[in-house]
């Protein structure tokens, strides 16, 4: 096969891979369910679709292969930044049935340009980019896509099967990450988005991180322990919030007697002790670490957890090495609804031991979101600069709800720190004693 044949198929793959997860998530409920917002953080679930086939429009067949709009009147329909999502469903949206069929007619396109495109020639044909990028977004709404399924109410849609039960955890329950530099971020990754670029040196003192995501149970003895009462343990600003907002637990959490109950894609269980906490804010992991006499890990000391190679010193591209992520390193794309116990995936853990940092739930860091040195937007400043700054607090590791190609050793996503719809968890740190 040659070079630019690999590339075809991979970028084939990739987006049909995405198709099928988007047409999964619009087909298992009805059209009411499709147009109804099931929260003002969500868009409608046919915003999304529609919103999906526009970019790869915009980006693809405009962009790309120079065409013209296939319906320029609905662009600002779909500009994230036009309308926030609250007022979306207020918007003359395409309904259902013609959200499908222009976001088919897009892709119709786009399998012929696949056909017949070089990869190459421009920064966005490089490696098939756009294409991958295309993807990518694809996936990341597809995942924003299952936060609004877990946000209704309702009988439930989706259906998955459970992750295995955990191998039993011997080993330590954190580990020693030496001090001294490491490569952060990427210029070499193909499909790596602006904000990952470029690679650079970063010094990281010795510090010790958690060998696996919090779990339920632990985050359960500091509830117990009157943790959402005891304004010592809470930043000032998530204090706040917590009061105004009676909070008391993770969202989706109602106490039952002694137990914990949860809702998850319409059905409710009794919280799982042994599986990573999910749908925490960062000012709730924030919290529970000086609870636990710990702290967050910065975001240079999460991917240096992740990637760096103690034997070669070098980055790989994910804690196991640099093959792309298979069914037994991490618990990725939607193959199952929810993380797997902690310990588990012994195939996909880091040379130093450290496990789950990919997949599972997204991971809190202690950083603001910001440019790596030598930043460059690229293609639009509207995917990741216009967010840079102290509002944003960086997640790492991607979730199960995440795929694959929208997931790297290097892949950073932000959100405001009170924000707990995400399927958000943390690990905790401690610096080294000197
Ligand atoms: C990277 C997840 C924060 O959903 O706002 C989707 C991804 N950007 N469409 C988001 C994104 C444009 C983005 N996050
Ligand atoms: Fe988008």
């Amino acid at each position: 096969m040659t070079e630019t044949e690999a590339l075809r198929e991979r970028a084939l793959t990739t987006l049909i891979t995405a198709r099928d997860r988007t047409t999964l998530l619009t087909s298992c409920v009805e059209d009411p369910d499709l147009t109804a917002q099931h929260s003002p953080l969500m868009s409608p679930l046919v915003w999304d679709l529609a919103h999906i086939g526009n970019q790869e429009e915009q980006w693809l067949l405009r962009a790309v292969a120079g065409r013209e709009a296939m319906r320029p009147e609905i662009d600002g329909l779909y500009d994230a930044f036009e309308h926030p999502r609250s007022e979306r469903p207020s918007l003359p949206l395409l309904p259902p049935a013609e959200a499908r069929l222009y976001a088919a007619e897009v892709r119709g396109r786009v399998l012929d340009l696949l056909e017949s495109t070089a990869f190459g020639g421009s920064r966005l044909t490089e490696a098939g980019f756009a294409f991958g990028m295309i993807a990518q977004h694809e996936q990341q709404h597809d995942e924003t896509m299952l936060i609004t399924h877990q946000l209704r109410t309702g009988p439930q849609a989706l259906t998955a099967p459970d992750p295995e039960p955990a191998p039993l955890l011997t080993g330590p329950a954190e580990v020693l990450v030496p001090g001294g530099p490491f490569t952060m971020g990427t210029s070499t990754e193909p499909w790596a988005l602006d904000n990952e670029r470029p690679a650079h040196r970063r010094e990281v003192a010795a510090f010790h991180i958690d060998t696996t995501p919090v779990s339920n149970g632990a985050y359960q003895a500091f509830i117990e322990d009157g943790g959402y009462d005891n304004e010592r343990w809470w930043d000032p600003a998530g204090w706040a919030h917590i009061r105004q907002h009676s909070i008391h637990a993770p969202l989706f959490w109602q106490r039952d007697g002694k137990q914990w109950l949860r809702r998850r894609f319409g059905v409710t269980e009794v919280v799982p002790v042994d599986e990573p906490v999910v749908h925490v804010s960062w000012y709730e992991a924030d919290a529970y670490a000086r609870w636990a006499g710990r702290r967050l890990p910065t975001e240079a000391e999460w991917e240096k957890a992740a990637r760096h190679d103690p034997a070669g010193d070098r980055s790989m591209r994910y804690p196991w090495g640099d093959a792309d992520p298979a069914s037994e390193h991490a618990n990725l794309g939607q193959r199952h609804l929810r993380p797997a116990p902690v310990g588990s995936y012994p195939e996909g853990e880091s040379p130093l031991g450290v496990r789950q940092l990919i997949g599972d739930v997204w991971e809190w860091t202690s950083s603001d979101f910001l440019p790596y040195p030598g930043f460059v937007a690229f293609p639009y400043k509207e995917y990741s600069e216009v967010f840079f700054g102290p509002e944003y607090k960086v997640l790492r590791g991607g979730s199960f709800a995440v795929d694959a190609v929208a997931c790297r050793g290097t892949f950073r996503n932000w959100d405001y720190p009170i924000r707990r719809q995400i399927f958000s968890g943390f690990r905790t740190a401690r610096s080294e004693a000197v």
